[in-house]
């Protein structure tokens, strides 16, 4: 779907998911991480890009599973993660669209369950890249963890959170050769009927996360 008929439904209310690819597990239980290796830092930094053409090619679910642990997943015995949060209020939740629905992701048990047995992706956002790309990833807050946090800044301090957790999938693509953008140009209450989010939970932003698109005639 282009630009203009995302933003002419969106403004009518009228963005709506398809029907999933296949049939969608309640949950999946993702492949160990690995948490080592990769691209040394200051390399991955160096390619550091955002890219708006990619691939339908779907991830692997291995790549799926070491792409959200270093998103957001727990690296410490003790719940620590990948991302900081003031207050360690962990509020952040990472929704995953997937063609065969969308998913939120438990780092505990490394796990995705099923939010809504549909294909979110084309309401993830108004650029026409996020319908066909293999992964829309959805940054949510819970404000009903940050009962610590001022109320007043409890926006701003997710936001940072979110983006510490953009920013590792940045470095994930860097190094793994995807690609990956970070988005506010968004539709939120779209995005927040179709995950069937609570009056405490707040989408920030969305990333589009796959292969890049390969150029025509390239490696001929
Ligand atoms: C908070 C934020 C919101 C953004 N929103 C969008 C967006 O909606 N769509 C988009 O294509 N890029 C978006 N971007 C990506 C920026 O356009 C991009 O980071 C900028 O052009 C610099 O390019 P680089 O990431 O390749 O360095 C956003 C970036 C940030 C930090």
């Amino acid at each position: 779907m282009n630009t203009l008929t995302k933003l002419a439904l969106g403004m009518m209310g009228q963005l709506r998911p398809k029907p999933p690819e296949g049939d969608p597990a309640t949950s999946i239980t993702l492949p160990p991480a690995v948490q080592q290796g990769g691209l040394p830092l200051l390399d991955a930094l160096a390619k550091r890009h955002s890219s708006r053409e990619f691939a339908r090619e779907p991830l692997p679910m291995a790549v799926l599973s070491n792409l959200l642990w270093t998103a957001y997943g727990m690296n410490r015995p003790d719940g620590g993660r990948t991302a900081p949060s003031a207050l360690n209020a962990q509020e952040i939740d990472v929704f995953v669209a997937l063609p065969s629905g969308a998913y939120r992701y438990d780092a505990t048990a490394h796990q995705l369950h099923l939010v809504a047995a549909s294909d979110l992706r084309s309401i993830t956002g108004y650029q026409d890249f996020v319908d066909e790309a293999p992964l829309d990833l959805v940054y949510v807050a819970d404000h009903a963890r940050m009962g610590m946090v001022p109320v007043a800044q409890r926006e701003s301090y997710a936001s940072v959170a979110a983006g510490a957790i953009a920013q590792n999938v940045y470095l994930f693509a860097a190094s793994s050769g995807l690609a990956t953008v970070i988005r506010a140009w968004i539709d939120r209450a779209a995005i927040s009927d179709a995950l069937g989010l609570s009056h405490d939970q707040q989408v920030l932003l969305s990333q589009t996360v796959g292969y890049p698109k390969q150029i025509s005639g390239a490696g001929e």
